[in-house]
Order: C-alpha cells, then structure tokens, then sequence
C-alpha cells in the first residue's frame, strides 16, 4: 500500500549504508601507515555494538512489560520471547571472538599504541546492558582508583548514572515473584512438608559418609563439615530471619519471597501455570551464564593477544578481566538454588485443590 509519497523505498537508503560504511576510520592511516588488521578491530567492535544495541532494545521491551503491579501470562509469554532472542544474540557474541583472533599479536601491535587511553571498558551500552539487567555499582569489580564511571566523558556519565537508579530486571524479577499467588497453599503447610523431606534426605547423606569404609577418619569429617553448610542452607529456607541474614552478609540478593518462590517454580514446573515462569527463570540464568562465558572467552583472547601487558585502558588485562568474569554476575541466587533441591521422588504432594488451581482447564 502507498504511503502516499511516491518515492520507492531503496535498500541503501533504507539501511543509510552510505553513511553506515563510512564510520571505519582507521587510526594508523591517520597516523601515515595503515595497519591493515585495524579494520577488522572497528568492524567487530561495531558489529558489537550493533548488537548491544538490540540486546538493550529487547530489555527495554522486558522492563515495561514488568514494571507493573501485575503481570498477565501473555506478558511472560512475550518477555520470555525477547529473552530467548537476547540469548542466541549472546552466542553470536562470543563466537566472534573466533573471527578476532584471526588477528595475530603482532598484527594489532601495529596500530595498539595509537588506542590508548581508549579501551573496550569505555562501551556505554555494555555497562547500560549491566545496569539493566541489575549489576549494582557495589558488585562491581573495578581498578585503579574510581568507579568504572571515571573513565567516561560527562554525557556517558549522566546516561549510565541514571540508569543505576531505574529499576532492573533484577529487581522487577524479584517483586513479580514475590507477588506469586501460588505460594499459598491454603491449608496445607507446605514448608513443613518440605523440611521432614529434607531432613530425611540429609540423615540419609549424613549415615552413608559415616559408614563409607572407604573414607579415613579426616575425609568424613570434612564431608560432614560440607553437610552441615548446605543444613544451614536448608534452614534459611525455614527461619526468614535466617535468610535476611544471608542477605545482609551479600550471600543471598533476591528477597525472602521471591526466593522461595523461585524455588517453588523449579520443583513443580510441571504444573502447567508454572511452566512459563520456569522458562523465564531459566532464561536469566542462561543470560547470567552466557555474558559470564563471554567474559572468560574475551579474557583468554586478550591473554592470547596481549600476554600479561596491560590493557590500553590501564587495567592489569587479561588478570583483571579474569576475575570480573567471576564477579560481575547477576542472577546468582537462581544458580545457588540448586543446593536446595530434593529429589522429585521425595518432594511433598500438592493437595488436590492446589493442583487444580495451577492446572489449565478445557472442561
Ligand atoms: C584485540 C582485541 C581486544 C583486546 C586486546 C582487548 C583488551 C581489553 C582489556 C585489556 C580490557 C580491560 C580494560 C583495559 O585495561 O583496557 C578490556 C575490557 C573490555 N573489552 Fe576488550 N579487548 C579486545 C576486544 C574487545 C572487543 C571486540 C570487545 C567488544 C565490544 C571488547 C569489549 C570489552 C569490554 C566490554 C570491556 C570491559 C569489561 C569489564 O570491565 O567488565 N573488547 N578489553
């Protein structure tokens, strides 16, 4: 159908390729001698970009499907779609790596001087995607002195500064499992169902170290000490004030409710109302998983490339890059849940009632 104007819409015009094509200026033929891997560094970076751009596209559509005080089903159908989507947009990101280093040392050392102070830490969009998705300034693992702010001009500053006082994901995760109507059972006292399983399964863990022959006096007794951590584990399930302790001590970042919640998911994903909130859960996880994969893969690439030198942008490289990729994370309590996990044969039975509440119906 006409727009009414009579101009045809035409492939160059429309992606403004003139322009697109003309943004890779290679430093080094500024500087008199062009290194010819240069354009392959601007072209990846770009092409990340372009992708943090869309990743950040899809998490704005996330965040204003929940930021709401209630979230119908549709709306964790549609966010679990753009999830799902970030996800294979991550696998593209780390397998470009493979295109990165076809570029020997030798080849970026011929235009790397010309980068620096410039370096991949200043990626607006990379850390705006961190904010989004709940990287808090204090889980931040940084260098030298400052915040990873410092490094930034004003403009990017104010964007990113702001954006740390938004709501996350992280945070409206934890109050949309909060509100979770499931979690009451009516009747049924759930928690106390599930600790006898509990306990049952851990005097069980407990008897076979104990008369495992094959373990010396020193070896049970480091199991055992093991077991009493994950009983403690267990008992903040059962004792809130527990649990709020954890999180006082940065052990546990998801609120009481949504945890349990969460917990709740997992084990009875079966039940056909849980199915979608499982699937959502899931997927932040595999986000968490894959920037984490992404950070260890940029890491040894710059160990490869750069050995123990330091970044352009005056971090210790790849040391630091390193240890960001173990800390920098998101979604860890979902991760940690597992410790809590019973097995299905010994998790407690639904009432009835409850069952069919969580149940779709035709009839
Ligand atoms: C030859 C290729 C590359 C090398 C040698 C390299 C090196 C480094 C180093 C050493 C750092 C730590 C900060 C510093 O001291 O500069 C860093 C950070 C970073 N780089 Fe790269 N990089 C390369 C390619 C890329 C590419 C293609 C991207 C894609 C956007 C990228 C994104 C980042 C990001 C986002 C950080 C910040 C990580 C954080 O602080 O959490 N880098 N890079």
């Amino acid at each position: 159908m006409s727009d009414g104007s009579d101009k045809q819409i035409y492939y160059s015009d429309y992606l403004k390729l003139d322009e697109l094509l003309q943004c890779q200026e290679l430093e080094s033929a500024r500087r008199g001698k062009v290194a010819h891997d240069e354009m392959l560094f601007i072209v990846i970076h770009q092409a990340y970009e372009l992708w943090f751009k869309q990743i950040i596209w899809e998490l704005s559509a996330v965040h204003r499907l929940f930021d709401s005080s209630t979230v119908s089903e549709p709306s964790v159908g549609e966010a679990v779609h753009h999830l799902e989507r970030i996800t294979e947009i991550q696998k593209v990101l780390v397998q470009q790596i493979d295109v990165l280093e076809t570029m020997t040392p030798l080849d970026f050392l011929d235009f790397r001087d010309a980068l620096i102070p410039a370096s991949g830490f200043q990626s607006v969009q990379f850390r705006l995607v961190e904010n989004m998705l709940g990287l808090r300034p204090q889980d931040r693992l940084t260098y030298g002195s400052g915040s990873y702010l410092s490094r930034l001009q004003e403009k990017h500053r104010k964007l990113l500064h702001e954006s740390e006082s938004r709501p996350s994901l992280f945070d409206l995760v934890d109050e949309w499992l909060s509100r979770t109507p499931f979690l009451d059972f009516g009747e049924f006292n759930f928690w106390s169902a599930y600790r006898q399983a509990v306990d049952k399964m851990l005097t069980q863990d407990k008897d076979s170290i104990e008369s495992n022959p094959l373990l010396s006096d020193e070896n049970k007794e480091v199991q055992l000490k093991a077991l009493r951590g994950t009983r403690t584990e267990f008992d903040s399930l059962f004792d809130r004030e527990l649990y709020d302790r954890l999180v006082a001590d940065g052990k546990r970042r998801l609120s009481y409710n949504a945890f349990t919640a969460a917990l709740l998911i997992n084990l009875y994903r079966n039940q056909p109302i849980l199915h979608l909130p499982f699937r959502m859960l899931t997927l932040l996880m595999d986000i968490d998983e894959l920037f984490a994969r992404w950070r260890h893969r940029h890491a040894l690439m710059v160990s490869r490339m750069i050995g123990s030198k330091i970044g352009t942008g005056g971090s210790s490289g790849h040391n630091y890059l390193s240890k960001v990729a173990e800390h920098n994370r998101v979604f860890t309590d979902l991760f940690n849940l597992s410790t809590l996990y019973i097995p299905r044969s010994e998790l407690p039975e639904l009432p009835k009632a409850v069952v069919e509440k969580m149940g779709f119906s035709l009839g």
